[in-house]
């Protein structure tokens, strides 16, 4: 299995709910390190995105442990880093600011992993780390097989790096580019402003092979797709987990888990639940330090909640 993804690779600095601060990799490094830990050895995993070179050294470094992980995507920047600050308010709300912005990836930098991989992951970390028509390029080559989180597109920034909501220019150009969309409730509340409900937003915004996925934090799921020509909405709850420590990432284990099951299955339900088992294990796991934990994290949810599979 091949698996690319496009974004950014964040220096995070975590502020947690009541708890010691956390830094970590953040961005796609939540993909890639939950990847690396869902694949074998024999399956390829490539990061597409600049990395500053303060962290260039350490990035390769434990890169070259993850025996699936390739570099070759990853291209060093003579400035620093993108740092990010996530201050929790609570358990699921933060304020971030975002310091040392790169500029968005080209397609040059992105043609050469297109061709033979299983999936293609966009993850918007930044929001810029690709423009648009880049967007529409990779979609011409790889549409049926593109995923796309709209995540920070969503987020304007101010001169002092505050992050804050909008709705993004040209987003339907935005929403019709990949067969599969995700994105969490805050996101979608925005994006669907002046539509009745899911169904009506689908039903004007997508086509009909496309799949939509908006996360709802411990509510869970909602997926639409079409049928027949008929709209197919589902709700799905999220796992019950112990406690939650950390849910910096889980939008992106979502769909890092939700890649690797539709690709092994090609079944939209065994993915969504597969997903949510990996998002919550995510919860249970500090900044991306503890992610050997992975499995077995995954483990003790299905036990608690009673899971056989
Ligand atoms: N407290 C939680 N308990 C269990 N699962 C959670 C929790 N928070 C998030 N998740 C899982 O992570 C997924 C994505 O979380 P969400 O917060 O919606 O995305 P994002 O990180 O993009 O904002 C949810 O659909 C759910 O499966
Ligand atoms: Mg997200």
């Amino acid at each position: 299995m091949k698996i690319t993804i496009i974004g950014t690779i964040n220096k995070d600095l975590i502020l947690p709910f009541h708890d010691t601060p956390i830094e970590s990799f953040g961005g796609i490094f939540y993909d890639v390190s939950i990847l690396s830990q869902l694949l074998s050895e024999n399956d390829e995993i490539y990061p597409i995105s600049f990395v500053g070179e303060d962290i260039s050294g350490t990035i390769d470094a434990v890169l070259q442990k993850m025996p699936n992980v390739r570099r070759e995507g990853l291209i060093t920047l003579p400035q620093k880093n993108h740092k990010v600050i996530l201050e929790y308010t609570s358990p699921q709300r933060r304020r971030e600011k975002s310091l040392f912005q790169f500029p968005p990836l080209e397609w040059k930098h992105i043609e050469p992993f297109l061709a033979d991989s299983d999936m293609v992951i966009v993850n918007l970390i930044s929001g810029w780390d690709i423009e648009l028509k880049t967007m529409q390029k990779i979609s011409e080559k790889v549409r049926n097989r593109l995923y796309l989180d709209l995540h920070y597109l969503v987020m304007d920034i101010d001169n002092l790096g505050r992050r804050s909501p909008r709705k993004p220019e040209a987003i339907e150009e935005w929403l019709k580019s990949a067969r599969f969309v995700q994105m969490n409730e805050t996101e979608y509340r925005i994006i669907s402003e002046g539509y009745r409900n899911e169904v009506d937003f689908f039903q004007s915004c997508f086509n009909e092979d496309q799949i939509l996925l908006i996360t709802r934090a411990s509510k869970g799921m909602l997926l639409l797709y079409e049928r027949d020509g008929m709209i197919a909405h589902k709700t799905l709850p999220a796992f019950k987990i112990q406690k939650v420590v950390d849910t910096t990432g889980c939008g992106d284990a979502f769909g890092a888990g939700f890649v690797v099951e539709y690709i092994r299955s090609g079944d939209f339900s065994a993915a969504v639940e597969y997903a949510q088992l990996v998002a919550a294990a995510n919860a249970r796991l500090r900044g991306t330090n503890e992610m050997h934990r992975l499995q077995e994290t995954m483990e003790e949810i299905k036990a608690l909640n009673q899971l056989s599979v």
